[in-house]
């Protein structure tokens, strides 16, 4: 949004010196073709009227009739004076005798280059039958007198021109500021829209993960064929997962790293009892759940992860597991094991396998296939839960042979003292 803020006032700015660069060069080519014009055609009909008059009379020393040329050129503004060879001048303008004076100078009057200037014009006269015999200099200033008409749309074009470039700086100036203030909006709007695709996806997951919680619950509660010794202690089991996530949803009892330490033994337990659940949620399947745990006796390692969020995952893979053994038995297999520095979780089932469709994009949202209630979640927040925990998923599936689920989670060495409590 800042960028592109900066990229409108960028184009600004920009804008803003084309059009007066532009405008300021429009204006002066218009001028110096004013000028040329006016300084050629007036120069050439004045320097031929001084020619003709000197040439065939050569009458250097008629000084009235010269005097009578400089004064036609005084009242048209312009002021001309006839100088010898040695630079003396011959046909003073009493008028402009001090400013030929103060042009020449010092300087030898012959080399013409050096009286030449935009306001100033030297041209050297020669003798009609010597050609070599040089007669003096005609000199002539220049006062850029412009034709009305020009000045008058000169004048035009300079106001037309400061109009043109305010209105349009003004539009400019406008328009970004209303395209600031839509932008803005805009961005508002993104970012809420953001925030509820957010909060609705949580929701989704939070209403698809208590399913499992509150299935087992229903078995429990209502179902009388379902006798246990130790119902009350799934009761509970239930209800804290239920309240677990949805805590988390809330971002209630939100804990930070260090405390969401993961003994070996609590993840040994947390299977243990998830799979006491799986069985009551899934009490008309046949399913054999069975659980090998390598090293049950090591409570001296600790994977840092939220248990509520751990949990959820292990539920949707197991749940999966059981859902993918539709038409036989379901045989799952839960092995726990401590690699090096890992602590590792594989969930191997005798299920259809995935479908092709599923492995080509495991972790998208809403990736589902063979199952009329699907919603495509429970995979998704696995994989990127443990993600999450710097831990790694992995799914090696083929068909009617079965999947193996591969969960790997980075360890650390408990504090003595919290090994001891
Ligand atoms: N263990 C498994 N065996 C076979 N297929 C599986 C297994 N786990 C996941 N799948 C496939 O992956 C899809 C996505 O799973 P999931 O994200 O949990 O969504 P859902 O179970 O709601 O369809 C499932 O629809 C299923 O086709
Ligand atoms: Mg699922």
């Amino acid at each position: 949004m800042l960028n592109l803020y900066h990229e409108i006032k960028k184009y600004f700015i920009f804008i803003t010196c084309a059009i007066i660069v532009s405008a300021g060069t429009c204006f002066y080519i218009i001028f110096q073709h004013a000028v040329n014009e006016n300084n050629q055609s007036e120069n050439s009909r004045f320097n031929e009227t001084i020619s003709s008059i000197i040439y065939p009379s050569l009458a250097i020393s008629d000084t009235t009739e010269i005097s009578r040329i400089l004064e036609l050129a005084a009242t048209k503004g312009r002021y001309v004076s006839i100088v010898d060879n040695d630079g003396n001048i011959l046909a003073p303008d009493y008028k402009t005798l001090k400013n030929v004076k103060t042009i020449l100078g010092d300087k030898n009057p012959k080399n013409c280059a050096d009286f030449q200037s935009s306001s100033v014009s030297c041209l050297p006269i020669f003798s009609h039958e010597d050609n070599a015999r040089f007669l003096g200099l005609s000199l002539s200033f220049s006062h850029y007198k412009l034709p009305l008409t020009i000045k008058k749309t000169m004048v035009y074009f300079a106001v037309l021109l400061f109009l043109v470039t305010t209105v349009l700086l003004y539009i400019l100036k406008r328009m970004t500021s209303r395209l600031t203030t839509e932008l803005d909006l805009s961005y508002e709007k993104t970012a809420n829209l953001k925030r509820d695709a957010a909060l609705y996806q949580l929701a989704q997951q939070v209403a698809h993960d208590i399913q499992s919680p509150i299935a087992a619950l229903r078995i429990l509660l209502f179902n009388k064929e379902f006798v246990s010794d130790k119902k009350d202690e799934l009761i509970k089991g239930a209800l804290n997962r239920i309240c677990d996530i949805s805590d988390d949803m809330l971002e209630k009892n939100k804990k930070t790293d260090g405390d969401n330490a993961i003994p070996f033994p609590a993840l040994s337990n947390m299977i243990q009892s998830l799979i006491e659940e799986k069985k009551i949620q899934h009490t008309e399947k046949s399913i054999e759940i069975e659980f090998d745990c390598c090293e049950s006796g090591d409570n001296a390692i600790a994977i840092s992860v939220d248990p509520t969020e751990l949990s959820r995952v292990f539920s949707n893979l197991m749940n999966n597991a059981i859902e993918a053994c539709e038409n036989t038995c379901a045989r799952i297999r839960i092995i726990l094991t401590k690699t090096y520095k890992q602590i590792q979780v594989i969930i191997t089932d005798n299920g259809s396998g995935m479908p092709k469709s599923v492995l080509k994009k495991l972790g998208v949202r809403g990736n589902t296939a063979g199952k009329a209630s699907g919603s495509g979640l429970g995979l998704a927040h696995a994989i990127q839960t443990i993600r999450s925990f710097r831990g790694r998923l992995s799914v090696k599936s083929s068909a009617r042979r079965g999947t193996a689920v591969t969960i790997q989670l980075p360890y650390f060495i408990l504090p003595e003292t919290k090994v001891a409590s």
